[in-house]
């Protein structure tokens, strides 16, 4: 029997197991999930041994595991690092949900005509990393498998990937590889296929601006005593210029410029701007003067407020000056910037600009560098021959704007250009209520990847 065979008599059952990965609510972020990430982690090295992989085993750390597994077939031949990860966002606000976010259900959308799958992590990343496991079966059981593989899916992308990078530089025999390949991004459509080629990096700050030491009647003192909350608004605020350039000086010190011929190409993708306005349901997209919406997320950094709170939120008017305001900000980085020198920029200047009547706090959370993958190297042109033989036409080399920060670090350590072969789509809501994927995509994938790891052998021993 053929691979693409074998993937298409056994897809039922390649959904129904996905599904059950999905009902495993392992949400790194919240310690009351504890126990379900141990479980996934429990799930992925069950479903690598039953595909075929030798030496599988839970790699403890001091956060939550790596699963490993491989297949060796023949060391003179070229070895593929699959990295994935099991962990999930928090689903909250579960309320948004129209179903349960860990009851996967299928059901259609615009995209989706043949049916997505909706549940948290559908397409962030277990539908992808699972469609790897089923690939590696597939072509186990029809002895098709041209390399050595290589899994290495972790449980703490989420909130950082702490613990891999000290696994990484551990490990580097064990996972020494021809290439890293990587399902976690989006493609443009299942018409305009493509293959990501850059991501942001990102630097994760906590604020707190400290007023008064206790809540305030706001008629005695509104007025009189610094409000911290206005006062984060007003900070905030001058974060941007009104050409929505970050203030913070420095800032843009190492941010690479690219020519007007590259700027060019990439803004040759297809790309509806209307129909990217309709579907998100704004009037008009907003960001950084000068540059297309392709250029803003794939090529510049940006400043968001994550979350912001404070004061009286509740039911009803409680008329009260608060004694602190909280806000997370994230800046996503593009190449050169450091992570660490961006979160010291950003405080020293959100320090500098508090008035005197609060007292400010920064906290850096987790962080990442940006990473840019070339698409001259044996890994990428099998990527791309894998997406013609798929889809049937040549693969668009895209940036995108989210983060893996491990990337970068496949790059220092091991020397490896992680080849991003994402199947998601950019209207697939990761992290927010309502996460699918497609069935078609998922299906696609597993197809794909196999391909890959055929074209792969061709090209790394050219
Ligand atoms: N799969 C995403 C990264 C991604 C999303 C790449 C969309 C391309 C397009 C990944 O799981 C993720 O969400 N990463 C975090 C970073 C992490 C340090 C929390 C992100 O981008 O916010
Ligand atoms: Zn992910």
């Amino acid at each position: 029997m053929s691979v693409k065979q074998f993937i298409s008599e056994n897809q039922q059952r390649f959904i129904e197991e996905l599904f059950e990965l999905l009902r495993i609510p392992s949400v790194s972020a919240d310690p009351k999930f504890k126990d379900d990430v141990f479980k996934a982690a429990e799930f992925v090295k069950e479903s690598l041994e039953k595909a075929g992989a030798d030496q599988v085993e839970v790699c403890q750390t001091a956060g939550y595991p790596i699963v490993y597994g491989e297949k060796i077939i023949d060391p003179s031949l070229p070895t593929v690092l699959v990295y994935g990860h099991y962990d999930v966002q928090p689903a909250d606000p579960y309320e948004l949900w129209d179903s349960p976010p860990f009851e996967p259900v299928i059901k259609k959308t615009p995209r989706h005509p043949e049916g997505a799958i909706f549940a948290r992590g559908s397409a962030d990343d277990k539908g992808q990393f699972y469609m790897h496991v089923k690939a590696f079966e597939a072509m186990m059981a029809n002895e098709a498998l041209p390399c050595n593989v290589k899994f290495m899916i972790e449980g703490e992308e989420e909130v950082g990937s702490e613990h891999l990078d000290i696994f990484v530089k551990e490990n580097k025999e064990k996972l020494k590889a021809d290439v890293v390949l990587v399902s976690d991004t989006h493609m443009i459509s299942l018409e305009n296929p493509s293959v990501t080629v850059g991501l942001r990096g990102l630097a994760y700050m906590q604020v707190e601006v400290i007023g008064p030491n206790r809540d305030l009647h706001s008629g005695t003192y509104g007025g009189a005593v610094g409000n911290p909350i206005n006062i984060l608004c007003k900070m905030i605020a001058s974060l941007q210029d009104e050409n929505n350039h970050i203030t913070i000086p420095g800032f843009y010190d190492k941010v690479e410029e690219y020519s007007q011929e590259y700027r060019d190409n990439l803004n040759k993708a297809p790309f509806d701007l209307e129909a990217y306005k309709k579907e998100l349901d704004i009037e008009d997209v907003h960001g950084e003067a000068g540059f297309s919406t392709i250029e803003r997320v794939g090529i510049r950094p940006t400043l968001d407020v994550n979350g912001i709170w404070g004061g009286y939120t509740g039911e009803g008017a409680k008329t009260v000056l608060p004694s602190k305001a909280y806000a997370k900000i994230s800046m996503r980085l593009v190449p050169n910037q450091d992570h660490k020198e961006i979160a010291k920029l950003f405080e020293e200047h959100f320090k500098s600009i508090a008035p005197k009547s609060v007292k400010v706090k920064v906290t850096p959370h987790h962080g990442g560098a940006a990473a840019v993958v070339s698409t001259e190297t044996p890994g990428y042109r099998a990527a791309d021959l894998a997406i013609q033989e798929a889809f049937g036409k040549k693969a668009i080399p895209t940036r995108e704007g989210g983060s893996i920060p491990i990337c970068a670090l496949f790059q220092k350590e091991l020397g490896l250009d992680p080849i991003l072969l994402g199947f998601g789509l950019d209207t697939d809501a990761l992290h927010s209520p309502n996460e699918h994927y497609g069935v078609k995509n998922y299906l696609m994938g597993i197809e794909t990847i196999a391909s890959f790891f055929k074209h792969f052998k061709e090209e790394a021993s050219k």
